[in-house]
């Protein structure tokens, strides 16, 4: 039997395609009744995400009821701070809480070594996805960025403008970049891992780019994320795998980010100004519908993607998606909406 060649590895490849590829920011979650089902049966999140056969039924279920292009493996980004015993719950309604967070310079230089295998639940989760899906269908591995993951280790929670964050790292200065060293380290060890159990295509979210101002982006974000592309760029197992960088609301140009040698920029949802000839042919662009559109009539669902997909008609390299994940009070019906709407133009 011949292949069907996947679409959305097309795109990456900086293909023009006649229609898009598409997959969603956090396509897999609470918007779902069938994640909910699956989800009750959990007190802490992090314990369903230690459950490979769990994680692979997740993560079929958008595939199986939109017929997505690409499936996500079904994880967590915080999973890297809880393998380095910072000890991450997730309490009902109220997003992570580290039970050990960095609260002193002297807990970065106290943390534990990063033991790649000790994320083995993870990257059993990447093979029996990888296993269940069709050919066609890759699978997308991912990790937060190192800066993304020390805001909350050190914040230890979620927070608006991770006060503590920011001034961490201007009196611990040395230890922050110790931490965001390690950091780095650990997240080109757990893709590699990743890619090696399957994984086809890499996301790095870098969900706290906004926080930055742009020459601390260069310095405490984009400086990191660039090591760690170039590490995956140069392993002989992880070289040929492409890379999609997510950054949110960043204040840095594009032409800044574009120096971390991702693949594919995901647009957040606000980035919609951006001069298409200076990417063109050196990244392909992934987005980038606000979310909360899908709390609208279909009429505005409908105008607002064609005004994305008369954008990026002609562009090398373009993959529908949302500028930032699916929340769950998104109605499943909109997604399908939205999808077969694509599909007909
Ligand atoms: O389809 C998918 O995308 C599922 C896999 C996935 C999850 N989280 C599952 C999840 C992915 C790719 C993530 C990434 C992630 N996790 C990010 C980056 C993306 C972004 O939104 O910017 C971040 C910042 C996190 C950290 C995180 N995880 C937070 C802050 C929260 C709590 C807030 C919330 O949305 O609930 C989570 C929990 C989480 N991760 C859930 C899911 C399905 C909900 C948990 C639940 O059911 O209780």
């Amino acid at each position: 039997m011949i292949e069907k060649e996947s679409i959305f590895l097309k795109a990456l490849n900086k293909e023009t395609l006649p229609v898009p590829p598409i997959w969603y920011m956090r396509q897999a979650g609470r918007y779902m009744p069938e994640y909910r089902a699956v989800r009750k049966n959990f007190k802490n999140f992090l314990d369903m995400c230690k459950e490979p056969e769990v994680c692979c039924e997740l993560a079929l279920q958008p595939i199986k009821a939109f017929e997505l292009d690409s499936a996500i493996l079904f994880s967590d980004i915080l999973t890297i701070p809880d393998a380095m015993g910072l000890d991450v719950n997730f309490l009902e309604g109220e997003g992570p809480v580290f039970g050990n967070p960095i609260k002193t310079a002297r807990d970065v230089l106290d943390i534990e070594d990063f033991d790649t295998e000790s994320l083995s639940y993870v990257y059993k989760a990447v093979t029996n996805i990888k296993n269940a899906l069709p050919t066609h269908i890759p699978l997308i591995g991912f990790c937060g960025s190192p800066w993304t993951l020390a805001a909350y280790s050190i914040e230890g929670r979620s927070s608006k403008d991770f006060l503590f964050t920011r001034s961490f790292i201007k009196e611990n200065n040395v230890e922050a970049h110790i931490f965001l060293e390690k950091l780095t380290n650990a997240c080109f060890a757990y893709l590699k891992r990743q890619i090696e159990a399957g994984a086809d295509v890499i996301q790095i979210f870098d969900s706290w780019a906004n926080l930055l101002s742009e020459e601390e982006y260069k310095i405490y974000s984009l400086s990191y994320i660039t090591k760690l592309i170039s590490l995956l760029k140069k392993d002989p197992t992880t070289k040929n795998i492409p890379v999609i960088l997510f950054s949110r609301e960043p204040k840095a140009k594009l032409q800044t980010i574009m120096t971390s040698n991702s693949d594919c920029l995901s647009l957040y949802w606000s980035m919609n100004n951006i001069d298409l000839d200076q990417t063109a042919d050196k990244v392909a662009i992934q987005g980038n519908l606000n979310p909360e559109i899908l709390l609208e009539s279909n009429d505005v669902i409908k105008r607002e993607t064609l005004k994305i997909l008369q954008k990026y008609k002609n562009y090398p390299g373009y993959v529908f998606n949302l500028g930032h994940g699916i929340t769950p009070n998104i109605n499943p019906e909109k997604i399908k909406y939205l999808t077969d709407l694509i599909r007909s133009i």
